[in-house]
């Protein structure tokens, strides 16, 4: 078994990317299935064999102890590490050889708190496990911002611990030629190039980030299913050594 967790910041396109993910891995005839870790989610657009819901509701969690959103959503996933053997129980009942494992759009949970790697090593196991970071295309479109979701990235791979895969997420937001830029920043030269004059320290922190990307960030669009062979190329790179698990 193996489980992807896709992880990224509040409205990256998480849950949208895994529906479709999930779809894509069952036409190629795998077996998938879904966990969603979001307490504070309404809707979702898949039928999750794994509903963090069913052991902890953000919103009474937020009435119950006076909080605000954020603070609830935290404060939910710490509750549910009370009900750690049960939460268990249930996972080792999910038989697929794929697990998709959809995050909560608090990524504080992921980035700086060890809550994150406590729920995912809890949930993934003994399994081999990747992360999915989705970088927001229309944030990333700004070099700023692009650099910024890179440390945030590599928060993320500190935190977790787990091989990862940077994405660009949503790409068919963007025009050719902005597609076109923001695929050349994960070379790395023309970064710094579009940076301008920065500091030494924000020069040395970019230049040593883009080199030691272990790939360039992919460009997908869950709605428009761009992306994904690539993705599931790497995927299947890093979980089975470039043997498909059927
Ligand atoms: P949170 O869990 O709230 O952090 O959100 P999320 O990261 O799960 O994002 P979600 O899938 O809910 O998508 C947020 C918004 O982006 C929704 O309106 C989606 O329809 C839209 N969206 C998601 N993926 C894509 C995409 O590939 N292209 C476009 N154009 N919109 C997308």
């Amino acid at each position: 078994m193996y489980f992807i967790f896709f992880t990224g910041t509040a409205g990256a396109g998480k849950t949208t990317m895994v529906k479709e993910f999930q779809d894509y891995l069952l036409q190629l005839g795998l077996d998938t299935a879904v966990i969603n870790l979001d307490p504070a989610v309404e809707q979702l657009p898949y039928a999750p064999d794994f509903d963090i819901r069913d052991y902890v509701d953000a919103l009474e969690v937020m009435e119950k102890y006076n909080l605000g959103p954020n603070s609830s959503l935290i404060a939910s996933i710490d509750l549910v590490l009370t009900k750690a053997a049960e939460i268990k129980k249930d996972i080792d009942n999910i038989e697929a050889n794929y697990v998709l494992v959809d995050t909560p759009g608090q990524v504080e949970l992921f980035a700086y708190r060890d809550t994150g790697r406590i729920i995912s090593s809890l949930i993934s196991g003994e399994n081999k496990a990747v992360n999915v970071f989705l970088m927001d295309s229309f944030l990333a479109k700004e070099a700023r911002s692009y650099v910024s979701l890179l440390l945030l990235s590599s928060a993320i791979k500190f935190r977790l611990n787990l091989p990862q895969i940077d994405a660009l997420s949503k790409i068919d937001l963007l025009n050719e030629k902005e597609s076109a830029k923001i695929s050349s920043w994960g070379e790395g030269e023309e970064l710094i190039d579009e940076l301008g004059v920065v500091d030494d320290y924000s020069f040395e922190l970019v230049r040593t980030i883009v080199e030691n990307l272990d790939n360039p960030p992919i460009p997908v669009s869950a709605t428009k299913n761009i992306g994904f062979d690539e993705l599931y190329a790497i995927i299947q790179r890093i979980l089975a050594g470039g043997e498909d698990y059927l």
